[in-house]
């Protein structure tokens, strides 16, 4: 059977939450493992809770049978887990492929730890490659994407099936296809000059440790 890499990673990186802790729950197809996981550590026993990053989330974590509390009820977030599309060797990285970047970027920065799931071959020596996801309000967003065209950032405002996508937070998301980010901080400043802008998939100086499987083995990747 193949061996399955987003399954090693998500279960992994369960290692780390101990009894008692808020965990942040990411979104996407590899966290997918480790909200599963702790469902079946929380009947097991071990008294977590779950802070959800999207609807989908949420819907997991009642599926496996982990409590859940809104965030404005927590206290603390203790450890956050999460996806990512890609990470740097500085530990920066993009997120949002699955567009809950918003809601884990709050979650991110409310977390005592984050950690991200991923498989190897997300690991790369410089971002940009994974188009760069950007929240954008509904109103104006064609004068907005016309703009990012004309600073040849190659805005792809995204759909699902014939419908414009829309977050969970009721914005758009426009993907730039910037092929490569030399400098992530200048570009972090950049977007966020912009009316309009509600966030970006620039994860800068967030993660704790990369939990990354490869064919040979899971490694774990410490920063800061
Ligand atoms: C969702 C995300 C995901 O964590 C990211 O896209 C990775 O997803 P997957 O594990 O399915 O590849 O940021 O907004």
């Amino acid at each position: 059977m193949p061996v399955n890499l987003k399954q090693q990673a998500g279960e992994r990186a369960t290692t780390f939450v101990e009894d008692g802790m808020v965990v942040g729950l990411g979104t996407g197809s590899t966290v997918f493992y480790a909200i599963r996981k702790l469902g079946e550590l929380a009947r097991q026993g071990m008294q977590i809770k779950g802070v959800c990053t999207s609807v989908q989330t949420m819907d997991l974590a009642h599926e496996y049978g982990i409590p859940v509390v809104e965030i404005e009820d927590a206290k603390c977030i203790d450890i956050t887990i999460d996806g990512a599309d890609e990470v740097d060797p500085g530990g920066q990285g993009i997120k949002g492929g699955g567009g809950a970047l918003l809601f884990e970027k709050i979650v991110a920065a409310n977390s005592g730890q984050n950690i991200w799931v991923v498989e190897k071959r997300k690991l790369v020596q410089q971002l940009g490659a994974f188009p760069l996801p950007v929240e954008i309000i509904p109103f104006g967003h064609s004068k907005l994407i016309r703009k990012m065209e004309e600073w040849k950032w190659r805005p792809v405002l995204r759909e699902k099936g014939s419908e414009i996508f829309t977050t969970d937070g009721h914005h758009y998301i426009v993907d730039l296809h910037l092929h490569s980010i030399p400098d992530p901080q200048q570009l972090n400043a950049e977007i966020r000059k912009i009316p309009g802008v509600v966030e970006h998939g620039l994860f800068l100086d967030t993660v704790n440790k990369v939990v990354a499987a490869g064919p040979d083995k899971v490694e774990i990747i410490s920063f800061r």
